[in-house]
């Protein structure tokens, strides 16, 4: 439509001005994600965001995603400005890891080295030995438990279970969930198998243990779509936010991708497994928190500083 081409033209010519690069995620919508390629940005996993961002020479970054990875970037590059077209987008493993909450468990058990996924505030991360991210979390517990160390685990208890499940290591869980992942059902996931044979079944390590049982794929955002570029397979079930599926379609056009089911899927919301918050992003936004300043993320000192060591560690370790 005309609307969404004069949006992408206002927000291309409002990056360019302000010399802003877009780094966005998968799950945010499909126009975004295009806007991001076309105008030499990023649409990767929370990972290689981070590394984006931190590495591009752009005086200001847009990140498209949800509030941490917004304070991700701005740990990491504290000279950028860093916008978010809004900054209420946050994440249910976020909000359900309250930093105070957090430090009074990492006090409780100081023998562990304290491991937290991306997914957390800034303050979380100030008290933590070791980010992780879907695509790096085993290698990095399989090097901790190696070394014979212990960990607390916050805040992904079905992630968390996966890894301690996979590397034996000792891990002490938070009990947080994504609310899109958490949602995701085993024994439809295997009805919805047993229709179609052929198919590849690829999962987010966010989603329930039943469901990471029926996978052939377990893996990051950006690992589930290089499985179906390199897959030999003509299907494919995707167990992840389906904002995933734009750029599985762009990547391999040939194939068909189905949604795994969900508690909410029926025969009138057959697209149930979506973000809310990553929904909010949009090229409105984009264009408005370039030309307000509005949607600045601020990590304040102390605890950029306190929260940098863990993210730098991660970055080290998958060099
Ligand atoms: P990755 O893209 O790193 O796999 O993370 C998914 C996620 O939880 C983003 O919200
Ligand atoms: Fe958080 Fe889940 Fe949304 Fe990712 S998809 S931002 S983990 S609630």
């Amino acid at each position: 439509p005309p609307e969404r081409e004069a949006a992408k033209a206002r927000a291309r010519a409002l990056l360019k001005q302000h010399d802003a690069v877009l780094v966005a995620h998968y799950y945010v919508d499909g126009d975004l994600q295009d806007l991001a390629l076309e105008t030499g940005g990023c649409v990767s996993d929370s990972l290689e965001m981070a590394r984006f961002g931190r590495e591009h020479p752009a005086r200001t970054l847009v990140v498209a995603g949800v509030r941490f990875m917004g304070e991700t970037a701005k740990i990491l590059s504290p000279e950028k400005r860093v916008l978010m077209p809004d900054l209420d987008a946050t994440c249910s493993l976020d909000l359900g890891c309250p930093a105070d909450d957090f430090a009074a468990f990492c006090d409780a058990h100081p023998d562990r080295k304290v491991v937290v996924y991306a997914n957390t505030s800034a303050a979380v991360k100030a008290r933590a030995d070791w980010m992780v991210t879907s695509s790096c979390a085993l290698a990095i517990a399989r090097h901790l438990h190696e070394q014979g160390q212990k960990i607390l685990w916050a805040p992904d208890r079905h992630l968390g279970r996966y890894i301690q499940e996979e590397t034996g290591a000792d891990m002490l869980l938070w009990n947080g969930e994504c609310i899109v992942h958490d949602e995701f059902k085993g024994l439809e996931l295997e009805l919805m198998r047993r229709e179609h044979p052929e198919a590849m079944v690829l999962v987010h390590p966010e989603s329930p243990r039943r469901v990471v049982e029926l996978a052939d794929v377990v893996g990051s955002t950006s690992q589930l779509i290089k499985a179906v570029v390199e897959g030999t397979a003509s299907t494919y079930i995707v167990a992840t936010d389906n904002g995933i599926l734009h750029r599985m379609r762009q990547l391999a056009p040939g194939k068909t991708l189905l949604e795994a089911p969900t508690a909410g899927t029926s025969a009138t919301c057959k697209s149930c497994a979506h973000c809310p918050w990553m929904a909010m992003n949009a090229l409105q936004g984009v264009a408005s928190c370039l030309e307000t300043g509005d949607g600045e993320v601020f990590v304040p000192e102390p605890v950029r500083g306190q929260a940098l060591g863990c993210i730098e560690r991660m970055l080290d370790f998958v060099r």
